[in-house]
């Protein structure tokens, strides 16, 4: 079989070399994609003059790549419908269709339709108005929110307010995000620990594809603007037995049923970004509450739970798009994993300066017992990579747990430099599970 992922991040280089592991997969094409996948496997090939959104272009090179199936990966590649495009002209894509994936780029429907089929969220209302926006902070000044866009915004349109006038400056920031922060909520803000759990959905059915822990904010001690994520662990063991129950009764099966019912039968990953919210001690039920549905797998998240999938993630995906689920377990190897995203200096708000500067030590890096690299925000020039993003690669390293997986990743994180001194990254990715398993 031959494979197109859309897509260019740490995400499609992790599902590149998961698709590539099968050995009924001949070619894995990546467009854009980055240069640094190539160095995983002979079977992958890439793109990066195309830019992301030029469907046309895609088209043109599945058509004369003659690809078996096209994976999208990416969300705005799914929020403008490549989905239900490629299927158009009769070439298979995997992923929710645009309707479907409206879960996650409008964060305003999500939530409506969150309300509706009852599942556990916090208190919100959408605005357009700003001024109808403040004269609500004002009724209950003091509460902490959560301002946020309703569009898609590279994960970084959310604005947590602890004191009204952070309210105020996050609701005169929505203007920033132009079309995507037409629209904006404002969220009771819920305290508790978050976790990312994943599920792949034939429409009908679901089966659990994984949890991790992801570390939004850009800086260790969990300080700093929200980012696309700075690096995970997997799996975390916030999610016990009786919480995955739970999570399936009051959350993913309403979920899968509700999108049925509206017309929009989910295909696809689906990613519940949910939290376990401090009333968790109470003995009713409702202690995990939604933040948000994305429709796809998550970057780090993708890169530190499918290094450790067992079945062939083609079958399985071969499977949803035939609408008949072959399995109802996914199996993992034993192994813990610990990402960090190496970003450059300045991500997320300004880091210009890093854009074209070399890369050291990825090679010493990857020496390290356990370590792999995915490549995101990075490009070959020359012999050696340069900066291209603001994350500019994913390190993960593997243990047989927290202490060792954490030990490798940041040993190997020691030997890599940007010129300039331009490298930034948490030094802290996993402390939580560290903290629970002492
Ligand atoms: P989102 O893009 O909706 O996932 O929001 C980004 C981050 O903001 C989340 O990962 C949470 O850390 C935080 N967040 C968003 N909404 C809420 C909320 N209602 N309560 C607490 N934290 C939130
Ligand atoms: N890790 C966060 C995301 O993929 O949206």
């Amino acid at each position: 079989m031959k494979i197109l992922i859309i897509g260019s991040g740490g995400r499609e280089h992790v599902l590149a070399e998961t698709y590539a592991k099968s050995h009924r997969v001949k070619k894995v094409y990546v467009a854009p994609g980055n240069d640094f996948m190539e160095e995983t496997s002979s079977k992958i090939q890439v793109f990066p003059h195309l830019s992301l959104l030029d469907f046309e272009k895609f088209l043109k090179l599945a058509k004369k790549l003659d690809v078996d199936l096209v994976d999208v990966a990416q969300d705005n590649a799914l929020a403008e419908g490549f989905v239900d495009t490629f299927g158009k002209h009769g070439i298979p894509a995997f992923g929710p269709n645009k309707r479907a994936s409206e879960i996650e780029w409008s964060k305003e429907w999500a939530r409506k339709f969150m309300k509706k089929y009852k599942l556990p969220i916090p208190d919100f209302e959408t605005f357009k108005d700003t001024k109808k926006a403040v004269s609500y902070i004002e009724k209950n000044p003091e509460a902490i929110r959560f301002i946020k866009a309703s569009g898609l915004a590279l994960g970084k349109g959310v604005i947590r307010a602890d004191t009204k006038k952070d309210a105020y400056d996050g609701i005169s920031m929505m203007k920033q995000f132009g079309s995507s922060g037409k629209t904006f909520l404002i969220e009771e803000g819920l305290i508790g620990e978050e976790f990312s759990l994943f599920a792949i959905c034939d429409g009908k059915r679901y089966v659990i594809a994984g949890t991790a822990q992801d570390h939004k904010t850009a800086f260790t001690g969990d300080l700093g603007p929200n980012t696309g994520g700075m690096g995970c662990n997997a799996p975390t063991s916030l999610i016990n037995r009786s919480i995955l129950s739970e999570i399936k009764t009051t959350i993913l099966s309403p979920f899968i049923h509700g999108m049925t019912l509206e017309g929009r039968p989910y295909t696809g990953i689906i990613y519940l970004g949910g939290i376990l919210t401090k009333k968790g001690n109470l003995p009713a039920g409702r202690q995990v509450k939604v933040i948000e549905f994305n429709a796809r797998w998550g970057e780090p998240e993708a890169n530190v739970i499918l290094p450790g999938l067992q079945t062939d993630y083609i079958d399985i995906v071969e499977s949803v798009m035939m609408q008949e689920l072959m399995t109802t377990t996914m199996r993992f190897d034993n192994q813990v994993r610990v990402s960090v995203a190496g970003c450059a200096k300045g991500y997320p708000t300004n880091y210009d300066q890093a854009k074209g500067k070399k890369i050291f030590g990825l090679n010493d890096a990857k020496k390290i017992k356990g370590v792999t690299i995915y490549g995101s925000g990075m490009k070959r020039k020359d012999t050696s990579y340069v900066v291209n993003g603001g994350r500019i690669f994913h390190l993960v390293a593997e243990g047989k747990d927290i202490h060792q997986a954490r030990e490798r990743a940041y040993t190997a994180m020691s030997h890599i430099f940007v010129e300039g001194n331009n490298l930034q990254f948490r030094t802290d990715i996993g402390f939580r599970e560290l903290a629970r398993s002492l």
